[in-house]
C-alpha cells in the first residue's frame, strides 16, 4: 500500500523538515534577487534589468534580515533533531553564512539610519526622516562594510553550492537529499 508523506515534515537526523527547507530555498531565491540587483548595478547600470531589480534591493534586503533572525531561532530550537554536520568545516561554513546573512543587511540599515533619510520598506515606516545632522560613524561603517561583506557572502555561497555538488561524488556523503526532503526519517 502506498504511504502518503505528511505535508509538514519535522526536522529529523536524516533530513531537514518542511520549515527548514522553506527557509533555505525561499531565502536562496531572495539572495539570488539581491545579488542579481547588485551585479547589474555593478556591470549594467544602464540596463532595463537594473531598473527592474534595484528598487527591490533595500526592501527585500530588510525582509531578508527579519527572515534570517527567524531562521536562526528555528535552527537553534531544533538543533538536536536536525542532520549532523558531515565535517567541522561544514559547521563553520554554515556559521559564516549565518553571520554574513545578518551582518550585510544590518550594516546597510545602520547606514540608512545614520543618513537621516526616512525609510519605509514595503510601505512600513521603519525609520523617520530626521532634520539633525548625519551620524557619521554609522554612514561610514555602512559604506565601508556593506559592499565588501556582500561580495564575501556571494563568494561563500558559491563555495557552499560547490561543496554541496562536490559531495555528490561516489564515496562521499551526499547532503543534497537532506535539503530536498528526500531522505527517510530514522
Ligand atoms: C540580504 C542582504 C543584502 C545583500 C546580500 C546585499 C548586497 C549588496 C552588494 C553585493 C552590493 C554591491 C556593492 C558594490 O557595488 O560594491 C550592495 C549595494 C548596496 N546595498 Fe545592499 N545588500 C543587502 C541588503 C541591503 C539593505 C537592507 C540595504 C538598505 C536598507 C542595502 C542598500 C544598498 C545600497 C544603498 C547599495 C549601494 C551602495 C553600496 O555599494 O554600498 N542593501 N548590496
Ligand atoms: C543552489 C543553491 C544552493 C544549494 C544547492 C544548497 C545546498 C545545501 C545543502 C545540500 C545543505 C545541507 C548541508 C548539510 O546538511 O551538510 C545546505 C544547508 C545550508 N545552506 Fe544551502 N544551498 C544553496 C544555497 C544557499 C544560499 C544562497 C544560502 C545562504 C546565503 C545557503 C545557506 C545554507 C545554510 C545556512 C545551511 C545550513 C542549514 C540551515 O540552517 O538552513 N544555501 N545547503
Amino acid at each position: 500500500m502506498p504511504t502518503s508523506t505528511p505535508w509538514l515534515q519535522p526536522d529529523s537526523p536524516t533530513r531537514y523538515g518542511s520549515v527548514s527547507r522553506c527557509f533555505h530555498w525561499g531565502m536562496a531565491l531572495g539572495f539570488a534577487c539581491m545579488f542579481a540587483a547588485a551585479l547589474t548595478r555593478f556591470f549594467a547600470k544602464d540596463s532595463a534589468l537594473y531598473e527592474l531589480l534595484w528598487p527591490i534591493h533595500r526592501p527585500l534586503g530588510t525582509l531578508m534580515l527579519l527572515l534570517v533572525v527567524l531562521r536562526a531561532a528555528w535552527s537553534l530550537l531544533h538543533a538536536r533533531q536536525r542532520p549532523a554536520h558531515t565535517h567541522q568545516a561544514a559547521r563553520l561554513g554554515h556559521l559564516a553564512l549565518y553571520a554574513l546573512m545578518a551582518a550585510v543587511p544590518l550594516v546597510a540599515l545602520l547606514r540608512q539610519y545614520g543618513s537621516g533619510r526616512g525609510f519605509a520598506p514595503w510601505g512600513i515606516p521603519l525609520m523617520d526622516a530626521r532634520t539633525d545632522d548625519k551620524i557619521e560613524w554609522m554612514t561610514e561603517l555602512g559604506s565601508l562594510l556593506h559592499g565588501p561583506l556582500g561580495w564575501v557572502l556571494l563568494a561563500c555561497v558559491v563555495g557552499h553550492v560547490g561543496m554541496a555538488l562536490w559531495h555528490r561524488r561516489p564515496g562521499h556523503t551526499d547532503v543534497l537529499p537532506r535539503m530536498l526532503g528526500q531522505a527517510e526519517p530514522r
